[in-house]
């Protein structure tokens, strides 16, 4: 009776760490979820930047890739390619699919729950653009975005 008592526990104090443990990572929940607290950011944000429809972009190139190369773009023109919580497919991640709000804000998931500024990334650097804006695109490109330049 002890035993499976104290079997009992452990297995509920392992389950309870794991929980809280995933309720402090941080994961992408999409660009919608900042809309009903932000609606301005969201509203200039869809209508004007071109990420937010980035996805379109390599969606009509897709036949002429092979799947290992369409996979090379979710990189750059999706939310969180290859991180946790972040996108993995356009029928599994629909939400996600464009490079959204958290490409610069970082994850959101916490900060949608808390809504304390700390959870989210407030200043916004240039060192933040060049993961995706790096320097073989600029030059390739011919264009460096600036830190105020395609956001709201
Ligand atoms: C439930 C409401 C709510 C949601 C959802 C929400 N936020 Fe916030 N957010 C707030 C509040 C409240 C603040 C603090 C007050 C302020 O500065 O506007 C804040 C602050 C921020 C700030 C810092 C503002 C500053 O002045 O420094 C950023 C950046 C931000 N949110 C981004 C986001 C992003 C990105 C999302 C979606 C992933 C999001 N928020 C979703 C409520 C929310
Ligand atoms: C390292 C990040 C990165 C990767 C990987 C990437 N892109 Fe892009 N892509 C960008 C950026 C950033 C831009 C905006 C133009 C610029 O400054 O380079 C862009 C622009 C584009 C555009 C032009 C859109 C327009 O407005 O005309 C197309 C089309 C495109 N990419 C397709 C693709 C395809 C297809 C792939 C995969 C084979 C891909 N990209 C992989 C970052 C990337
Ligand atoms: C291309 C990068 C980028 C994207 C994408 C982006 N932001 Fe921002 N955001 C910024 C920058 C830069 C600032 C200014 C930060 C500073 O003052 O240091 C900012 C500031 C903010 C602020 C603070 C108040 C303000 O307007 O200055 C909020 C709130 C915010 N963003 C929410 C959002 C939401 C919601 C989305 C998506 C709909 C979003 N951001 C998408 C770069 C971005
Ligand atoms: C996750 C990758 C990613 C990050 C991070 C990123 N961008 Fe972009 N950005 C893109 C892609 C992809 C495009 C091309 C959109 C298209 O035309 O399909 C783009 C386009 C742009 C454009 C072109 C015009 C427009 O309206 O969208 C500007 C300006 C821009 N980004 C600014 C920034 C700035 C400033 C930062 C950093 C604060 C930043 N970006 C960070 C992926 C990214």
């Amino acid at each position: 009776m002890n035993k499976v008592f104290l079997i009992l526990c452990v297995a509920i104090m392992a389950l309870t760490t794991a929980n809280s443990l995933l309720a402090e990572e941080k994961t992408y929940v999409g660009s919608e979820s900042c809309k009903a607290c932000h609606e301005q950011e969201h509203h200039n944000f869809m209508t004007f930047s071109k990420k937010a429809h980035s996805f379109d972009s390599i969606k009509k190139m897709e036949k002429k890739l092979s799947p290992q190369e369409y996979q090379t773009c979710f990189e750059c023109h999706t939310t969180g390619y290859g991180k946790k919580g972040g996108f993995i497919s356009e029928s599994q991640t629909p939400g996600l699919k464009n490079p959204g709000c958290e490409v610069c804000h970082g994850p959101g998931s916490l900060h949608v729950e808390s809504e304390d500024p700390d959870d989210i990334v407030r200043e916004v650097t240039l060192e933040n653009c060049t993961t995706c804006h790096s320097e073989d695109r600029i030059e390739a490109f011919d264009f460096k975005p600036l830190l105020f330049g395609g956001a709201h």
